[in-house]
């Protein structure tokens, strides 16, 4: 059953089951009175609720609707400081059914949509690739062609209106290990930019070419096509931005940052996968929401743009840095909890290194990550330590029974 959380101008959450005539319309009254009617999917999962929470609180004339399904990922404790904001709604659905997109999307005038809803973690994926090209692949298809239907029934056709599809670094598949003859790694570079401390010479720029080697990447890599087909055959105003790998607040533990985090207050083990030698890049979420609002508003229409903050780290460092994060934290001893670390099998067809250069956005549309990592590490940290109900509530139930299914024989 399809279920509607609207918010009234009382302020009072009501809960509504549809399946009356305007069974999909989110707010009878006061749905014109906005300037838009934004559709975010995948509002309830970690980088979506930073972006809802970002519209909701900056753009009060736009009416913000959070579709989500609710997955394991989906949380909408994630959003309980806006959930009374007149302007938010959510509605609790599936991307993959295409009627109830077209429903959704038509019934409440959606002028604009920021596509985040997908199955996000390469490990699941490996061990269900269905699940991953039923809702990244079918669900965008279904969406898309949902929003195309609904806009080219307008006599506006698609003036105004906006497919933005938010991606991955990991459809360009994996860079190497290399270093400039007698320089040892890493090594300082201006060739992506000022102060960048590289892992290799190559790095990710709009053109490369795809080429992904996970099942999640695989289903991501391939609805990215089906959004710029959407442009190329109906000329339906689209798009993608590719990010490198999120870490701050809402994270839901199974990605290596708040896991490890989880890991160390617990005492348990850290399951290094490999060496730790794999290379990521990683930026602050908020940076990546203020990126997507940038983008949403001054995006050329039909572009790709990346999104990095040429912050490359060796999997094994990163660790060492939160060890010794959260251990002063929680007024441990240095060196407390290194004994921890524990390398286990290898993920099959792990990534050697991601590492995007983000220099296009930043000349074209002046974005630029706002923190150095040692602070969003640091504010990551503490809000992590000082959650401890949320990280609770999501590691109770069926969390035990993934970690024990994931990690048990690795
Ligand atoms: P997440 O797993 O935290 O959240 C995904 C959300 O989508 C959840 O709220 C879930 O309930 C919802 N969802 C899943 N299937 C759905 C369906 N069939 N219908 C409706 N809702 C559904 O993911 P995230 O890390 O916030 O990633 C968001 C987006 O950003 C994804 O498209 C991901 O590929 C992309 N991305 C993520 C990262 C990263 O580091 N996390 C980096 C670059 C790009
Ligand atoms: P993850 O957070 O799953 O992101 P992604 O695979 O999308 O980059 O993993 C980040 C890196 O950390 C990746 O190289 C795999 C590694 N990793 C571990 O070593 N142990 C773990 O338990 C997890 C979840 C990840």
């Amino acid at each position: 059953m399809l279920l509607r959380q609207c918010l009234g101008n009382s302020g009072h959450i009501a809960i509504l089951s549809l399946h009356n005539q305007s069974r999909y319309q989110i707010s009878d009254n006061n749905m014109n009175n906005y300037k838009r009617n934004i559709l975010i999917t995948g509002g309830a999962g970690f980088i979506g609720s930073h972006v809802v929470r970002l519209f909701v609180r900056k753009y009060p004339e736009y009416h913000i609707i959070n579709l989500d399904k609710l997955t394991y990922a989906g949380n909408l404790a994630n959003l309980s400081d806006i959930e009374q904001a007149p302007n938010y709604s959510f509605v609790k659905a599936d991307i993959a059914d295409l009627d109830d997109m077209r429903h959704i999307i038509r019934d409440n005038n959606i002028d604009g949509i920021i596509h985040l809803a997908a199955e996000s973690h390469v490990d699941r994926s490996i061990r269900d690739p269905f699940t991953f090209a039923r809702t990244n692949v079918m669900g965008t298809l279904a969406l898309l062609q949902a929003a195309r239907e609904y806009w080219e029934s307008l006599p506006e056709k698609f003036e105004g209106k906006l497919f933005y599809h938010i991606s991955t670094d990991e459809v360009y598949g994996a860079l190497e290990l290399t270093a400039p003859q007698g320089i040892e790694s890493p090594f300082s570079t201006k060739a992506s930019s000022e102060h960048h401390h590289a892992y290799g010479e190559e790095f990710f720029v709009e053109s490369t070419p795809y080429n992904p080697h996970s099942p999640y990447s695989a289903s991501k890599a391939s609805s990215d096509h089906f959004v710029r087909a959407y442009h190329d055959t109906y000329g339906m105003p689209t798009l993608v931005t590719n990010c490198s790998n999120n870490y701050g607040p809402y994270q839901f533990p199974e990605k290596l940052i708040p896991l490890f985090i989880n890991n160390i207050r617990h005492r348990k083990p850290l399951p290094v996968y490999g060496k730790g030698e794999n290379v990521r890049d990683w930026l602050f979420v908020e940076d990546h929401a203020r990126a997507i609002d940038l983008i949403f508003h001054k995006g050329k229409v039909a572009d790709t743009y990346n999104i990095g903050g040429f912050n490359e780290w060796k999997n094994i460092d990163i660790i060492k840095v939160l060890i010794r994060t959260v251990d002063r934290l929680l007024g441990n001893p240095e060196g407390y909890s290194d004994s921890l670390i524990t390398y286990v099998t290898d993920r099959a067809g792990h990534d050697l290194r991601y590492a995007i250069d983000s220099r296009k956005l930043q000349k074209e549309l002046g974005w630029e990550p706002s923190l150095q990592f040692e602070e969003g590490i640091e504010r990551t940290v503490k809000w992590y330590l000082d959650n401890q109900p949320w990280v609770d509530r999501i590691t109770s139930g069926d969390y035990q029974k993934y970690y024990e299914e994931m990690y048990a024989n690795r």
